[in-house]
């Protein structure tokens, strides 16, 4: 299986990440994917992934909530460092719109969304989008912006089954993690309904940690838990979940 969105980067795993990487290779998820967050992250999410080269691929892109005043410096970062070693990231990530925790930066965030989509289509890279209370601008920037279709994936995927649908026509994957686990009667929906080549597996670790271990720090390991949760809602063999989810995580990141 492959996590195709973890932060094992992140400092909650300093004491213990390469026992983690190894709980992850063990439980059958042998590839990793990180998204990058900012600047403040970018050498330790580069060390994880060299020293564990056959298990990790790399993003590059700025988080939304990581947009303030300085976003343009931030996203000089982002590109010198894609369009210097176009062939070292897999993907444009994690990029998108998050109105959760901050409302006043949208005309920032909006425009740091825009122009990494469209770095996303200069370097044929797909892109991995967090919207977070902001579906209905995300929607429109990618109507304004016209593009016949999109290659991504919508991470932590929390929108209605109709907007999943949408999000499908317009040619992305769905990022489903740990919150399948919770009581969630709309995303129990989506997870059963849309096609399962446009699902992709996901943690999100260290957050949204999985049943039983809700509450507690998420690890890539956690991974199957997912699995057999769709593998529930679907009434199919977690096997088939598995290779499904995989092929498509594969053609989409070019693996
Ligand atoms: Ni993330």
């Amino acid at each position: 299986m492959i996590d195709t969105h973890c932060h094992l980067y992140d400092e909650a795993f300093d004491s213990d990440r390469a026992e983690a990487v190894a709980r992850a290779i063990a439980a059958g998820v042998d590839t990793m994917l990180l998204p990058a967050i900012d600047s403040h992250s970018h050498a330790q999410q580069e060390l994880l992934a060299t020293a564990f080269p056959n298990h990790f691929h790399q993003m590059m892109g700025l988080h939304p909530t990581s947009v303030d005043d300085n976003y343009e410096s931030e996203l000089e970062i982002v590109h010198k460092k894609l369009f210097g070693d176009p062939g070292r990231y897999v993907a444009i990530g994690e990029i998108g719109l998050d109105l959760y925790w901050d409302k006043s930066h949208l005309d920032q965030q909006l425009d740091a969304l825009r122009r990494q989509i469209r770095w996303a289509r200069e370097l044929n890279l797909p892109v991995c989008l967090h919207v977070r209370k902001a579906h209905n601008e995300l929607f429109g920037l990618l109507r304004d912006l016209n593009f016949n279709t999109y290659r991504g994936v919508m991470h932590c995927f929390g929108g209605s089954l109709q907007e999943a649908h949408h999000a499908i026509e317009m040619g992305f994957h769905i990022g489903i993690g740990g919150v399948v686990t919770f009581k969630n009667a709309t995303l129990a929906e989506v997870a059963s309904a849309v096609p399962l080549d446009r699902i992709l597996l996901e943690t999100d670790a260290p957050y949204l940690a999985p049943v039983p271990h809700r509450g507690q720090r998420n690890e890539s390991a956690y991974l199957p838990l997912v699995a057999e949760k769709i593998a529930v809602l679907r009434g199919i063999d977690v096997d088939e979940v598995a290779c499904a989810t995989t092929l498509a995580a594969q053609r989409l990141f070019s693996l």
